[in-house]
């Protein structure tokens, strides 16, 4: 009999530890937090970060980098300038699926914003441009861009006593293909968009961003999405692939993306995690366009890149977070 008492209070025991387990489990919330699948760098609370100031470059020469921005000149026929495609008036971006090169010829993909292009590691959807300067040299060559090249664009450019005036004011002497692209890559530099209702929560006012938006952060971080859309420009900081947890849209399987940088097999459908500033203004969304609206586009990306089929309300929250993003260039809101 003496064997009894401890029997007892161990039996007493294994029922007060099942029954706080029961509880624990009866009162934790239904739904967890997923997990981010395999982050690349997770910082989750310290993942968005607001915009750095913007550079405060000569003015000159950010002048003369938006005139040639606007110049249709850098096109072979005088038909296409850089905004043709990057429409400041429209987030920078083209509404349409794929650009329209000269002579009408449509691109291979949907062309991305400047602003805030400036805060990406590489440039392009593959990554193929370093930097702007390299980047700009780009589109003047594409044959189904502007189609032309730099000793047509200095002959061009040569022949106008105002740009002749304008480089020899910011260059001392005539234009040159690195003095074009150092004063467009100037000009870009200052398209960040600062103020967005984002860095006006993040730099401590809590109420730039409503409830909804508030909710939605917090979704898009517990999600995952900002274990790849993070930094200052959510996103335009590493490599993914697209189609992570499930096969992309088959348009987008099309393009082989960096591995057409890379020449290798695993780079295959890897692109640049696009910055997310400003994209309630930038549809279509993906670099085939394959997402018309940002409710798809967000759809589209839990599911592929996490697994996960949202709710009609988190869908409607990560939106409305989404909608914060949109910033003010020199003083004006970004429409
Ligand atoms: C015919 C349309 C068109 C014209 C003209 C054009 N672009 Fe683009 N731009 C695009 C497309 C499309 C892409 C994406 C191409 C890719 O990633 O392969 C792009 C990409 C870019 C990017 C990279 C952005 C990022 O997030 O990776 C920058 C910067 C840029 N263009 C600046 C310019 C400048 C500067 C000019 C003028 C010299 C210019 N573009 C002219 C269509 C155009
Ligand atoms: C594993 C990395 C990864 C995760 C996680 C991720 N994304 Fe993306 N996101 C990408 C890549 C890569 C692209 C570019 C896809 C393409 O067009 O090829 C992209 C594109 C987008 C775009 C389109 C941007 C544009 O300009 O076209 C939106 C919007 C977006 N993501 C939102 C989200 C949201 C919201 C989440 C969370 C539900 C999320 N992403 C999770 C990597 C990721």
């Amino acid at each position: 009999m003496s064997f009894r008492p401890p029997l007892v209070a161990a039996l007493a025991l294994l029922c007060i530890g099942l029954c706080i387990g029961w509880t624990q489990r009866q009162t934790e919330p239904d739904v967890l937090p997923a997990p981010p699948p395999a982050p690349p760098s997770a910082l989750p609370f310290q993942a968005l970060q607001p915009l750095p100031p913007t550079p405060a470059l000569p003015p000159e020469r950010v002048a003369l980098g938006e005139r040639l921005f606007h110049e249709k000149r850098l096109s072979h026929d005088d038909s296409l300038s850089c905004a043709s495609c990057h429409d400041l008036a429209h987030g920078g971006a083209d509404a349409r699926r794929v650009s329209l090169g000269v002579r009408g010829q449509p691109g291979q993909r949907n062309a991305p914003t400047v602003f805030n292009a400036s805060l990406n590691f590489v440039q392009f959807w593959d990554g193929r441009a370093a930097s702007l300067r390299e980047q700009a040299a780009g589109p003047v060559h594409n044959p189904v861009e502007m189609a032309s090249n730099w000793p047509e664009v200095l002959a061009k450019l040569s022949a106008d006593a105002g740009y002749l005036q304008a480089f020899a004011d910011v260059y001392g002497g005539p234009p040159t293909a690195e003095r074009i692209v150092d004063a467009l890559a100037s000009f870009e530099e200052t398209l960040l968009t600062p103020d967005s209702p984002l860095d006006r929560h993040l730099r401590g006012e809590p109420d730039a961003l409503d409830a909804r938006q508030r909710a939605g952060m917090q979704r898009f971080i517990e999600l995952g999405c900002a274990s790849c859309h993070q930094g200052v420009g959510l996103g335009g900081n590493m490599f993914q692939r697209f189609g992570v947890m499930e096969a992309p849209p088959p348009e987008a399987a099309r393009d082989s993306g960096r591995q057409a940088v890379t020449g290798r097999e695993s780079d295959r459908g890897v692109f640049k995690v696009p910055g997310l500033r400003n994209v309630a203004l930038t549809a279509p969304y993906f670099h085939d366009a394959s997402a018309a609206t940002l409710d798809e586009a967000v759809r589209t990306m839990a599911r592929v890149q996490l697994g996960h089929d949202l709710t009609a309300q988190d869908v409607e929250l990560i939106v409305a977070f989404l909608q914060s993003l949109t910033g003010r260039w020199r003083g004006q809101a970004l429409q």
